[in-house]
């Protein structure tokens, strides 16, 4: 039998080739995504896609690929699928939400550093060939409190970074979080504002995070405080941020990220910030490093292996979620089926009057979609395949291993 086809877009690191062909797969890596037409006929015959932030996989590409069974995102972003069709259709689309937060940590610390000691402008001053050696207004981070906006993935890595750098830590989250080394938590973002000397912003976009940082929550900040926001761009109200800065009553700020962000990496990029001093700007690659992406192409890959070789949907972001321990032995059938009441017992029925015992079994549904995984004795499925295909409710009935 010649190997499963899985086609990468969009220059995807070659160590994601490589563990897709280890595992037996014919794998197609091209550089660039493809426009919709083209894409629709590469997808003929592929049963995996990975794609980036630019391939779009929109409704009409998701029902024209007809061989395809599952897509694989090496990014964080789950934007450019229609993730509810491809639900709807039984494919399950995975991603690696956290395999950059190590990355954006490092940076949150540099520029902490960097804001406390002005290096933005000295840096520039040096390029334009000027020698400007002063302390003035230049700190140690030593002994400073840093507040931590959003404690999650990314938030903790910092507050555990920081502590090493001698800063105290604070942090406030929505959610209850166990305080990493001597963290602190208070209680509320006030808190945070109050009494931290820098104030970093980890939060997700949610309606309550859009322009959560405005001109009486930074009026709220010490003065002469930093803001660093690293996380999404509507978090932080730029044009009242820009007032601090004028007014002296922040000393500094960093943004890697922005309310317009231009969608090509060599556009332009007009920023009012970029003229006031102290303020450093990055072009959104807080999480973009050589690590993350190998760390991304090993963590999709694997997934893409694990749903096709074993069904395993953990991770998924559109979809039931499960795994079923191994059996050797044993043969595994996948039965992807609408959420409707009997399903299993049909399924049952089919299996039984084929003589065939199940010794492992799985089912996770949600609202509208049922995901089942069997483990039968018997060595020829096939009869069995054939008849969970006639029933009216199947989308997906195949052997796995
Ligand atoms: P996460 O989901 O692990 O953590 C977010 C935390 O924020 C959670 O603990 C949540 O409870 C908390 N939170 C939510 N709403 C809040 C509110 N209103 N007030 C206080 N806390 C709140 O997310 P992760 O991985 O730490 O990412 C954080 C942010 O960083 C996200 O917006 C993500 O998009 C962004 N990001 C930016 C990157 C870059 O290149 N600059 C790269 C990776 C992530």
């Amino acid at each position: 039998m010649s190997a499963e086809k899985i086609l990468l877009l969009e220059g995807i690191h070659a160590d994601a080739k490589q563990l897709l062909e280890t595992a037996g797969f014919a794998v197609e890596l091209l550089p660039k995504s493809l426009p919709e037409p083209e894409l629709i006929d590469a997808l003929g015959g592929v049963v995996a896609v990975g794609l980036r932030s630019k391939t779009h996989l929109t409704e009409n590409v998701l029902r024209a690929a007809n061989d395809l069974r599952v897509a694989g995102c090496f990014c964080i972003g789950t934007n450019q699928v229609d993730l509810d069709v491809a639900h709807d259709l039984g494919k399950p689309v995975f991603n690696s939400p956290f395999s950059n937060t190590r990355s954006v940590a490092e940076l949150v610390m540099a520029e902490i550093v960097f804001l406390a000691r002005r290096i933005g402008d000295r840096n520039n001053e040096m390029h334009h060939g000027e020698w400007h050696k002063t302390a003035d207004r230049s700190f140690e981070v030593r002994g400073k409190t840093l507040g931590i906006v959003g404690y999650g993935h990314i938030g903790r890595q910092v507050g555990v970074l920081a502590e090493a750098f001698g800063l105290n830590v604070i942090f406030h989250d929505i959610i209850g979080q166990l305080p990493m080394g001597n963290n602190r938590s208070v209680d509320s973002l006030d808190e945070v504002l109050s009494q931290a000397d820098f104030v970093t912003l980890h939060v997700p976009a949610t309606p309550e995070t859009e322009n959560m940082i405005g001109a009486e929550q930074i009026g709220r900040m010490k003065d002469g405080g930093y803001l660093l926001n690293l996380s999404r761009g509507n978090v932080v109200v730029i044009e009242d941020l820009v007032g601090a800065l004028r007014s002296g009553h922040l000393s500094g700020a960093a943004l890697d990220v922005y309310p317009e962000e231009p969608s090509k990496s060599d556009s332009s990029f007009d920023a009012e910030l970029g003229t006031l001093p102290n303020v450093i700007l990055t072009p959104h690659i807080g999480g973009s490093t050589q690590e993350a992406q190998v760390a991304i192409a090993h963590e999709v890959s694997r997934s893409l292996i694990a749903y096709l070789e074993h069904g395993r949907t953990l991770g998924a972001v559109n979809f039931p979620q499960t795994d079923l321990h191994a059996r050797p032995g044993t043969r595994r059938v996948q039965h992807i089926h609408q959420n409707r009441a009997g399903v299993l017992g049909d399924v049952h029925r089919i299996v039984a009057s084929h003589g065939a015992n199940i010794l492992g079994q799985v089912l996770e549904t949600d609202a509208t979609l049922g995901y089942l995984l069997m483990d039968l004795d018997v060595a020829d499925v096939a009869p069995i395949l054939a008849d969970l295909g006639g029933l009216s409710t199947t989308l997906d009935a195949r052997l796995l291993s």
